[in-house]
């Protein structure tokens, strides 16, 4: 399928982005101020988001650390499978207060998946913030701890969310509905 031959609308405006992740990353310093604040950040697609928002946390000595997961493939739809395709690189995560960043949390899967995955090595603790939260779609239970706008089922794209892996660096988050006939 072709997405320039579908209608499409801004959801989130580069200015509704940059002021929602200067309040979660204002809320997180508050939280983590004197913690030992480590960020994983879930690839692909919350490379975007996790970029602005460690910029608007102000705790110089926080650390960020990435895991490649993957379910959907170029489907639109979660497969459910969560697979675990590169893992943090840190051996010893035991003194750090680890917060889990992704894009968006659908089914959950992968945030339950993560989480389970994070919580075997034993973080002094462990959190979750994702950009968007789509609570209508869930498969497994989960409420993320910090999260940047709850939204209705929706198709979205761009800022690190993909249409068959392109359109991650449009610089906004767009809605793809019908195509067009
Ligand atoms: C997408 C998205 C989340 C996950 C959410 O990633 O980036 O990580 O799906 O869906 P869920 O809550 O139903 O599990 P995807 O696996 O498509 O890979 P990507 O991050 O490389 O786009
Ligand atoms: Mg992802």
């Amino acid at each position: 399928m072709d997405i320039e031959k579908r209608k499409w609308e801004i959801m989130f405006d580069e200015t509704k982005l940059r002021e929602r992740i200067n309040e979660l990353g204002e809320q997180i310093k508050f939280d983590y101020i004197d913690k030992n604040l480590l960020i994983i950040s879930l690839l692909k697609g919350s490379f975007i988001f996790c970029a602005d928002l460690v910029r608007c946390i102000d705790i110089k000595t926080l650390r960020v650390n990435f895991m490649t997961t993957s379910s959907y493939g170029d489907a639109e739809e979660s497969s459910g499978k969560v697979k675990v395709q590169a893992d943090i690189t840190l051996s010893d995560i035991s003194d750090y207060d680890v917060l889990i960043v992704d894009d968006i949390a659908d089914t959950a899967n992968t945030m339950v998946h993560v989480v389970n995955h994070i919580s075997k090595k034993n973080p002094k603790s462990l959190k979750t913030c994702v950009l968007l939260d789509k609570p209508s779609r869930r498969e497994v239970e989960f409420v993320p701890d910090y999260c940047g706008f709850e939204i209705e089922d929706k198709f979205v794209v761009g800022y690190g969310f993909d249409f068959q892996d392109r359109y991650r660096n449009v610089p906004y988050i767009f809605n793809v509905t019908e195509e067009l006939k």
